[in-house]
């Protein structure tokens, strides 16, 4: 998927290039014809390259347009403390981030498996945890073992959540005619409140059937890490679905009590405790090496610098440029960054197949030269309104969006 993307935008950049014939190793020719007006090649690939981010981040959120923020009810008050909030959690997810890029020694996996639990989070009570037709919310305790070791600690390898869809109601759908319906899968960052906006951040959006039962299986594994590093910021998961009165086109085994009695089982289950929400985990213990800085590997380019080979150009995204100032509220904007340039015989290869290729291509010309492309890619978190009835205000995480580093490959 992510490839995918990779070269199409690689793509649409040498299809903008007039001389290109192939997909890669031409990028260098656009530097050349260089003109100062507005309507320059490099505007037009900049516009272009800007247009195919906006086409990527609308994906991956599932809009098929920008939110409508003016059906809004959020105060002016509460977005700023949204603001707030959101300011803390990128602080800790940066933390968090680091300190498991640089591990590498780990041990075996170690399974555990938490039910839903009929507790409350911390500083929440029934009627705020239980308030609202439309979602459903999730509260797990797991409880994971402490190391006493300065140089070792524990860091989660793979967590997904399991609902059990027991019982489904498509003749109560309101908008959907074919049967699926989004949902929508959000970390609370902070104690729901009723009446009052919580701040959440996406973890998936994805489309479901409401004609067939089953399991829906959700990867939640930086969700339970951020859970391990800090316990006392568990205030579970929400559940809700677009467009669409979650609570009476869907039941969630063991969600909902008062429907549990009558449920259509799979047929290989007899014990019904197995279709409980759960958390699936993997943990690992990890050793931690010394702290090392990767500065050389990021030596940017600019364009017009004269260097033609395979190197990272920066790309800045503003989001009031493009127009989108309104429903994403922070950050301003971001660098993407991009890739371009050719790869000559052995430069920047990004493994031992790339390498291959380029010592194939130097051997024989007709075969590919390999292209220069993001090697290694970063997220970004962005605080936006969703694009529900009335927009909430919601951490959404966007994957792969930030080159870190370019290779030929
Ligand atoms: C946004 O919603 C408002 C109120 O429903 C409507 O008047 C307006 O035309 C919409 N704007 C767009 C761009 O769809
Ligand atoms: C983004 O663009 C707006 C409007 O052009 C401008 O006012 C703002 O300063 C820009 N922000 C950044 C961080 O470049």
């Amino acid at each position: 998927m992510l490839c995918r993307w990779l070269i199409f935008l690689t793509c649409l950049s040498a299809s903008l290039s007039a001389a290109a014939t192939e997909c890669c190793g031409k990028g260098a020719q656009n530097k050349r014809a260089r003109a100062p007006r507005a309507t320059s090649p490099e505007q037009t690939l900049r516009d272009a390259r800007l247009l195919a981010i906006q086409k990527v981040i609308l994906k991956q959120l599932g809009y098929r347009r920008p939110p409508n923020v003016t059906r809004s009810q959020v105060s002016e008050a509460e977005k700023k403390k949204m603001l707030r909030l959101y300011e803390m959690s990128l602080e800790e997810t940066s933390e968090s981030r680091e300190s498991v890029e640089h591990e590498e020694l780990s041990t075996a996996k170690t399974f555990h498996s938490f039910p839903a639990t009929d507790e409350l989070p911390q500083e929440v009570s029934a009627e705020d945890w239980d308030n609202g037709l439309h979602k459903v919310r999730l509260y797990f305790q797991p409880d994971f073992p402490q190391i006493h070791h300065r140089h070792r600690h524990l860091r989660v390898a793979n967590a997904k959540l399991k609902l059990y869809k027991s019982e489904i109601f498509p003749e109560n759908l309101v908008k959907s005619t074919d049967g699926l319906v989004t949902l929508s899968f959000y970390q609370l960052l902070e104690p729901p409140r009723t009446g009052k906006t919580t701040l959440k951040r996406l973890i998936e959006s994805r489309t479901t059937s409401v004609l067939q039962t089953g399991w829906e299986k959700i990867d939640v594994t930086a969700t339970v890490q951020s859970w391990m590093t800090s316990p006392e910021k568990n205030y579970g998961i929400e559940v809700v679905c677009d467009h669409e009165p979650l609570n009476d086109v869907i039941t969630f085994y063991g969600t909902n009590r008062d429907r549990d009695s009558e449920v259509r089982r799979p047929d290989e289950t007899d014990d019904l405790d197995v279709l409980v929400p759960r958390l699936i985990v993997l943990t690992q213990e990890v050793r931690s090496p010394l702290r090392e800085r990767r500065s050389s590997e990021t030596e940017d380019c600019l364009v017009g610098d004269g260097e033609t080979r395979c190197c990272r150009y920066p790309l800045y995204v503003n989001f009031t440029e493009i127009g989108w100032g309104d429903w994403i509220v922070a950050p301003e904007g971001f660098n993407a960054f991009y890739c371009d340039g050719s790869c000559p015989y052995r430069y920047k290869s990004a493994n031992t197949h790339s390498l291959i290729k380029s010592t194939l291509h130097h051997l024989n010309p007709a075969s590919p030269q390999p292209c220069c492309v993001a090697k290694r890619l970063s997220p970004l978190s962005v605080l936006n309104y969703d694009d529900s009835d009335t927009p909430q205000l919601v951490v959404t995480p966007l994957n792969d969006i930030v080159v870190d580093q370019c290779a030929c490959t």
